[in-house]
């Protein structure tokens, strides 16, 4: 993986766990944006949303090993038009993007056996020798998120015991049920803040509504879940205001949910316990398996030992493949008698932000009006110069 000053602009698109923008949730008045609407030059990827674009975008970097301006002309680092601009790579990708449809298609039933990152493994021109160094050297050491559930094996712990010893681990039952809103003060940095810490801000209240502000020098990115939509009104997204839906909405309602966690259990469906041991930072953890009602599949990694929350894993689609987007919780503090983690790690397929707070306050009165569709943001300019 390539990490110069460009890689910055792999921050581009996302905030927190929201990849991105303007998916129309069935329930939600507003029309979904299909990436043809939105911009100017989309020759094999339609049909999808704008948002899902920008996903794939993400699968096209990370499975390649790329920056967003390998592909496209620097001048796209401050200016989304540009984007627009065709380059030899474009075009190549383009081909790949037919080229995989129709291997699928021809040899998998149209089953998504084959994506970029079969051949790429994060490099632009796939391997064509096989390695003697790979075959006898010592394998590098497991991924925990890709420990996946095989065969039918009896759990040690079920979903319901590993869930409730986290809720114990928080404080009990009680304590949790006893925080119905929450404000946090602290600060975000990312690719998106070209790494500078600018102030961020939450306000919060159960069941699961949740509005985060980053303050930009652009202005306020302002990511809202209202409990049922969800909005980002950010001046560096390509739309001033943008619908999120589906898969990504999921993101937004699992934030908001985590901040009030008494309601976790109800508001995922198909839990699963009984995947392999394994381990986040030489650290046992026990993992589970549960679907948003968007759709997306969630792995949450619980430690072994104190029983609370240390990652979670959200997979959503794009038109090439799935993608994943990982969240780890650590510096839990005691707020109003419960556990909260002061600092997250976000990192998805083009980008990694951290959050520190530096206070959170249980039960204080907010403003109702912090729930709301948010204003569209003014002047839109894509992250990079
Ligand atoms: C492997 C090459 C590749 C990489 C890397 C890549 N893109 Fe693209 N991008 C494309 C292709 C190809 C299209 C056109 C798709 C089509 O014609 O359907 C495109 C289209 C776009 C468009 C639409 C532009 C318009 O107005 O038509 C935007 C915006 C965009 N990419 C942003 C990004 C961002 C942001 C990143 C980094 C996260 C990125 N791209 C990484 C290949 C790439
Ligand atoms: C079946 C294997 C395979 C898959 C799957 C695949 N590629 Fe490739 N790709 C190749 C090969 C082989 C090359 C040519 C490398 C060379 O010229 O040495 C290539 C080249 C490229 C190049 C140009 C590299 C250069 O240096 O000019 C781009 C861009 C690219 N692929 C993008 C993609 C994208 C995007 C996807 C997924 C939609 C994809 N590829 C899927 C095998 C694959």
């Amino acid at each position: 993986m390539r990490l110069g000053p460009t890689r910055m602009l792999l921050g581009a698109v996302a905030t927190l766990s929201v990849s991105l923008w303007c998916v129309t949730p069935a329930r939600s008045q507003e029309k979904p944006q299909l990436a043809e609407e939105v911009f100017k030059n989309i020759q094999v990827l339609k049909g999808i949303s704008a948002n899902e674009l920008m996903g794939t975008m993400g699968f096209f970097s990370a499975s390649l090993g790329l920056n967003c301006t390998d592909c496209h002309i620097s001048e796209s680092s401050g200016d989304w038009g540009k984007y627009a601009d065709d380059t030899a790579l474009k075009r190549t990708a383009r081909r790949m993007v037919q080229m995989v449809d129709t291997i699928n298609k021809e040899n998998f039933g149209g089953r998504r056996a084959l994506t970029c990152y079969s051949c790429h493994r994060g490099s632009l021109r796939p391997r064509v020798i096989p390695s003697l160094m790979e075959q006898y050297g010592s394998p590098p050491p497991e991924d925990p998120n890709n420990v996946e559930i095989v065969g039918r094996n009896t759990p040690t712990a079920s979903a319901d015991q590993i869930l409730d010893k986290y809720i114990q681990a928080l404080g009990g039952a009680k304590a949790v049920a006893s925080v119905t809103t929450l404000t946090a003060k602290g600060t975000y940095q990312g690719f998106d803040t070209d790494l500078e810490a600018r102030p961020f801000d939450v306000f919060a209240k159960a069941p699961a509504l949740r509005t985060s502000v980053i303050h930009l020098h652009s202005g306020d990115s302002i990511t809202t879940y209202d409990g049922r939509g969800g909005w980002i009104a950010s001046p560096d997204k390509p739309s001033p205001l943008i619908a999120l839906g589906g898969e990504d909405l999921d993101g937004l309602k699992l934030d908001a949910t985590l901040t009030f966690p008494a309601g976790l259990k109800q508001s995922l469906g198909q839990w699963r316990a009984g995947f392999p041991k394994t381990q986040i930072d030489d650290r046992d953890v026990q993992v589970l398996q549960a679907t948003a009602s968007g759709g997306s599949r969630i792995k949450l990694f619980f430690d072994g030992r104190s029983g609370l929350l240390v990652r979670t894993v959200r997979y959503t689609d794009t038109a090439v493949g799935v993608i994943p987007t990982q969240t780890d919780y650590s510096d839990y503090r005691v707020v109003g008698g419960v556990k909260m983690p002061f600092h997250w790690v976000v990192t998805w397929t083009d980008g990694q932000a951290t959050i520190d707070m530096t206070e959170i306050k249980a039960n204080p009165e907010i403003d109702a009006a912090r729930w709301a569709k948010p204003a569209p943001a003014t002047a839109q300019k894509s992250p990079g110069k």
